[in-house]
């Protein structure tokens, strides 16, 4: 079955038309999106109005869904649905209001990081909050030769953001009940991708914290350096928000982060994230 597509960008993602997901999908279709998946590592869907069961559905084709270590921000009765939002209810945030305010690939500080993410805008801000994303398999492909020697087989400890753990950036913070659920794990710097055999680099500013055996000063200074190198101008898309917009991108091969916005309009997200597998 061919889906029509256009191309996002010269980095990475693909916008796709004509697919409705609030429909039952057939298994053609679904291989067909799959395929698109993995060859551009993020496809667009827009004017998709669909239900959190309809998202939980096509999310599921996947592979299984991870429940968020940030519980208070799941939605209830959908705990497979993380609420990315600057809503309040009863003067409370119901969302992770500042998911994504550094470069990052998700749920990278588990021992079994997601293999991708689906993220359905419900409200948008009417400038700003954009979603950037960097094509981590172009970031390794242009490295020189022989940092790529010097890269393969080396660890990095991966861990939840610094923020996380002790608001020193303002951002929310971790219980020590969920912090408990999530010590730091060790990640190859270049990982292999399951399904397309390619080869990424797997640092990123919020998770890698340190390279195993490394000075820590030298290690934090090339993950600078690859981070800087990942994120080049000519390596991201940026994605502009509209509402009912659904993004997914492949966690093992692309990184992201949220550019700013007025925290005085709303941004208000679902996302679903799918479990994937250790990365090797
Ligand atoms: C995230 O999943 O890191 C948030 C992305 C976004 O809010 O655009």
């Amino acid at each position: 079955m061919e889906i029509e597509s256009r191309p996002l960008s010269d980095a990475l993602g693909a916008e796709l038309f004509d697919v409705d997901l609030a429909r039952p999908m057939d298994e053609t279709t679904f291989r067909t999106i799959h395929g698109a998946f993995l060859e551009h590592s993020l496809i667009l869907f827009r004017d998709q109005h669909i239900t959190p069961e309809q998202h939980i559905a096509f999310s599921r084709r996947f592979g299984g869904l991870a429940t968020h270590v940030f519980d208070q921000f799941l939605l209830p009765e959908h705990p497979e649905i993380l609420r990315v939002s600057n809503k309040r209810e009863k003067g409370e945030l119901i969302g992770l209001a500042d998911a994504g305010k550094y470069w990052h690939s998700d749920l990278a500080y588990m021992k079994r990081p997601s293999l991708g993410s689906i993220l359905h805008a419900l409200q948008v801000p009417p400038t700003g909050g954009d979603t950037l994303f960097a094509n981590m398999t172009r970031a390794y492909d242009t490295l020189p030769q022989a940092a790529k020697g010097r890269l393969g087989g080396m660890m990095a400890v991966n861990r939840v953001a610094e923020g996380r753990r002790t608001s020193v950036d303002g951002r929310i913070r971790m219980s020590k009940a969920q912090l408990t659920k999530t010590p730091d794990v060790v990640h190859p710097v270049i990982r292999t991708h399951p399904e397309t055999g390619c080869k990424s680099l797997y640092v990123s500013q919020s998770h890698t914290d340190r390279i195993v055996g490394m000075d820590l000063e030298e290690g934090r200074a090339l993950i600078r350096k690859l981070v800087a190198h990942a994120t080049r101008p000519e390596n991201i898309y940026t994605h502009k928000w509209r509402p009912y917009d659904i993004l997914m991108w492949d966690n093992r091969c692309t990184m992201h982060r949220v550019a700013p916005y007025d925290r005085r309009h709303r941004r208000h997200m679902h996302r679903t994230t799918i479990k994937g597998d250790t990365p090797y």
